[in-house]
């Protein structure tokens, strides 16, 4: 694993891109500070340039030089860093992050990854890497190589570090206004959160077009039509199915949880759907998912996943 790394600290310090694990998704990283490298991350992906990335640290002090670290902050990130939570602070003026990658806000988006390859690749490489998930804009996450393949071919090097833990992408926590606001439920809990901070607000969707651009209501898209909270499968449906109860489909289905747990349907959300996702196939039902816990966040991606705006 060690020349592995080795090789895609290297990638990255020419100024190009490699796709590596979090403990959530797959990102497709760039050396945060060079302009050149984040376009070419927004031109693989195909995003807009005006959704910003989430910038990557190896501990709190890099964080530090780039954004004001304040006391709501430090409580979060000595609970959640590292690990899957994502925190939107100000920028300070004498940051040295790409502004490509912030999109021209003056907020910054960080987290301090706690999956082991992505520490080392971040140890070695000594700098900030910009990532955002490693799949084409639009379309589904990818949480193991091959679905990062399935998106982007052999075009780029990927680090290999098998299925990844969470399955869901890290929660993401603004903190640069006076409330503390959940702008996209994720991979922590958001009672974990609240429990520190009750007042905590969860975006309203509806109303919010700039503050968070990434959280397009088209969003997680396979490539065949998906119907949410089923009743009853369609003879041509395949079924992603969750819990016990009486859903069938003739065609093909895969249960996320027979136990309805909801800590291993995320772990299996993105997986299943990449395997539901097949143009031989008519659209996929999805059964009805509880909405507590991780259930937020795979409701969220259900719903941006469906949308047909
Ligand atoms: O788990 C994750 O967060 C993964 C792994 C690779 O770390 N990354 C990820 O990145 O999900 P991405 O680009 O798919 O989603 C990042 C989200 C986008 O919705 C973007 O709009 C939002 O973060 N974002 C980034 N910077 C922001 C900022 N300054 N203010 C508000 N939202 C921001
Ligand atoms: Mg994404």
């Amino acid at each position: 694993m060690n020349s592995i790394i080795n090789h895609a600290v290297k990638i990255l310090k020419k100024g190009n891109i490699i796709a590596f694990p979090t403990e959530t998704v797959y990102g497709l990283g760039a050396d945060a500070k060079k302009n050149e490298a984040i376009l070419k991350i927004f031109k693989l992906k195909k995003r807009p340039t005006f959704n910003p990335l989430i910038c990557h640290f190896k501990n709190i002090n890099e964080v530090k030089k780039q954004v004001v670290f304040t006391k709501k902050a430090k409580i979060l990130a000595d609970k959640f860093w590292p690990g899957p939570l994502t925190l939107i602070l100000k920028k300070r003026k004498n940051g040295n992050i790409s502004n490509l990658a912030s999109s021209g806000l003056d907020t910054l988006a960080c987290r301090i990854p706690s999956n082991k390859i992505a520490l080392k690749i971040l140890n070695e490489f000594n700098g900030v890497i910009a990532a955002p998930s490693a799949n084409l804009s639009s379309k589904l996450s990818s949480t193991s190589k091959k679905h990062v393949v399935k998106n982007f071919g052999r075009k780029i090097f990927i680090v290999d570090g098998g299925l990844t833990n969470y399955g869901i992408e890290s929660t993401i926590v603004d903190l640069s206004k006076k409330i503390p606001i959940v702008l996209r439920p994720g991979a922590i809990k958001i009672e974990n959160i609240q429990n520190i901070f009750p007042n905590l607000r969860l975006l309203n969707n509806k109303k919010n077009t700039i503050s968070s651009p990434g959280q397009l209501k088209k969003h997680y898209c396979p490539s065949i039509p998906i119907r949410l909270n089923v009743k009853k499968v369609r003879k041509n449906e395949v079924l992603l199915n969750f819990g016990k109860n009486s859903l069938h489909s003739n065609i093909k289905e895969l249960n996320l949880s027979e136990n309805s747990d909801l800590d291993e349907a995320a772990k299996k959300f993105f997986e299943y759907l990449h395997k539901l996702d097949n143009e031989k196939y008519h659209s996929i039902a999805v059964a009805p998912i509880k909405n507590t816990g991780m259930g937020i966040a795979i409701n969220d991606r259900l719903k941006r996943a469906a949308s047909n705006e």
